[in-house]
């Protein structure tokens, strides 16, 4: 059954769904390049103050994912465009797995940083539970599983972006508007 509650018109994302994607779009592909740069540095003080800024932006996105998961589960998003059946299949499973990436990837990261023996302290101010126990063989088996799945959900991102691009250059339809800020 449908969630009750439609979207602010049936053509658009209402603006929570938009701020939402557009502000978590900038934090995953930020934490993704910061990643990326920062387990290559040497040891060095800059590098601890880069992971430490990459596990907060991190459980920010686990946090405001658990936000956006619930705002998409209690309002209908705007109805597929008209498109062959297999490319709104394709759509739907992607930002299917998307969301589940949104959690397994960050989930992750912290089972890791745990399981290493650093716990978080988000931001400076508020210690984070550790969910797995103080053990180097299990955070040594955790940590490649972390950047498998970054990875992963980059390679989705991609596929999601070129799909968008491919709507708004190649089919000229107005799916990109869909998602754009502003006013309708
Ligand atoms: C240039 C970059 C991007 C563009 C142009 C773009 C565009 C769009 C558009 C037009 C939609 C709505 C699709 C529809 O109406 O059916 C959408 C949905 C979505 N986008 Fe993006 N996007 C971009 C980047 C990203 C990134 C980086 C992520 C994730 C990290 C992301 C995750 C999602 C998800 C999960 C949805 C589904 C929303 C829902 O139904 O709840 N997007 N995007
Ligand atoms: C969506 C959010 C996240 C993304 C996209 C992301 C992405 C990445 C990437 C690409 C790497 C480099 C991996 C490699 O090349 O081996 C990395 C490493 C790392 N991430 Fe994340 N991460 C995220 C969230 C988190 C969170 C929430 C934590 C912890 C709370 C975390 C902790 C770490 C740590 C400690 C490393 C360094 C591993 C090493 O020393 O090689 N990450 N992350």
């Amino acid at each position: 059954m449908a969630p009750p509650t439609p979207l602010s018109t049936p053509e658009r994302y209402g603006p929570t769904a938009i701020a939402l994607h557009w502000l978590l779009a900038l934090l995953i592909v930020g934490s993704f390049g910061v990643g990326l740069y920062m387990h290559e540095l040497p040891n060095s003080l800059s590098k601890l103050k880069l992971y430490n800024y990459h596990k907060w932006a991190g459980t920010t996105i686990l946090a405001l994912s658990a936000l956006r998961l619930l705002w998409r589960l209690t309002h209908r998003p705007p109805p597929d465009l008209p498109m062959p059946a297999w490319q709104a299949q394709a759509a739907h499973a992607t930002h299917g797995l998307l969301y589940l990436m949104f959690f397994v990837v960050p989930l992750l990261g912290w089972a890791y940083s745990s399981a290493s023996g650093f716990p978080i302290v988000w931001f400076g101010v508020l210690p984070l539970p550790d969910f797995v126990p103080v053990d180097k063989a299990l955070a040594q088996a955790i940590k490649p599983w972390h950047g498998r799945a970054a990875w992963l959900l980059m390679l989705l991102v991609l596929a999601h972006v070129g799909a968008a691009l491919k709507h708004h250059f190649i089919d000229r339809d107005t799916l990109l508007q869909r998602m754009r800020p502003g006013r309708a």
